[in-house]
């Protein structure tokens, strides 16, 4: 089965509610959550406040990923806040398979996270820990950023690894995923497709949106 996780960060804030209704009702599976910090990415968005407001408008799961610095720290407030899934990244956690156990004893499914310039490698002692690996297709910190190609080879290689291994996490990509991007990577084997500017269509164009979500599989 193949999930659509709409990013809300293309979504019109103002009606953010109508934005997550209109999303799901074209199809997306998955709400995707971006926490941004303006530390480990130079963006800010939002945090556990929001997360709980969106936690009201809709009982998908929520996928939140955490672009922030010590991400221990938050846990708890997450999963009190009413996220699902909570992904963090490899590029910050000193003790990854801590804090991805933490996740888990905190009602939630873990799940990691790896840039452009990180390679498969530095996650394999982990995978038996999480629900789903995210591969970034573009660096992270904004959305509507242009795909990048190479790194299709990870989505493929962490395919290979979970058969190897016989586990059965997901893989999810995200980042300049959209018509000319989503056949390669669900060929590679992302199972999990994050996207945000090919589903939001702006301010006041809820139709569009809808139809933008009924698309995207096809
Ligand atoms: C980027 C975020 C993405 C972003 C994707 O750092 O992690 O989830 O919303 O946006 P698009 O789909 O526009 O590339
Ligand atoms: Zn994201």
């Amino acid at each position: 089965m193949i999930d659509l996780a709409f990013s809300i960060l293309a979504a019109d804030f103002t009606h953010l509610a109508d934005e997550i209704a209109t999303a799901e009702r074209g199809g997306g599976t998955v709400c995707h959550v971006d926490v941004m910090d303006g530390h480990f990415v130079p963006n800010i968005t939002f945090g556990p406040p929001v997360v709980a407001a969106v936690r009201r408008c809709t009982s998908l799961p929520l996928d939140v990923h955490l672009m922030i610095e010590d991400p221990d720290r938050y846990i708890e407030d997450f999963a009190k806040a009413g996220a699902d899934w909570l992904i963090v990244h490899q590029e910050v956690c000193r003790h990854l398979h801590r804090t991805l156990s933490s996740i888990r004893e905190h009602g939630m499914q873990p799940a990691v996270v790896i840039n452009p310039a990180t390679p498969v490698e530095t996650i394999i002692e982990v995978l038996p820990l999480v629900h789903h690996v995210l591969v970034m297709t573009v660096n992270p910190g904004f959305g509507g950023q242009s795909f990048i190609p190479r790194c299709v080879n990870k989505v493929k290689h962490l395919a290979s690894l979970r058969n190897e291994m016989g586990l059965n996490f997901r893989i999810e990509v995200d980042g300049g995923i959209g018509h000319d991007t989503v056949e390669e990577v669900v060929r590679a084997g992302a199972d999990l497709l994050v996207a945000g500017s090919a589903i939001y269509a702006g301010p006041g164009n809820p139709a569009q949106t809808e139809n933008n979500a009924v698309d995207f599989l096809r």
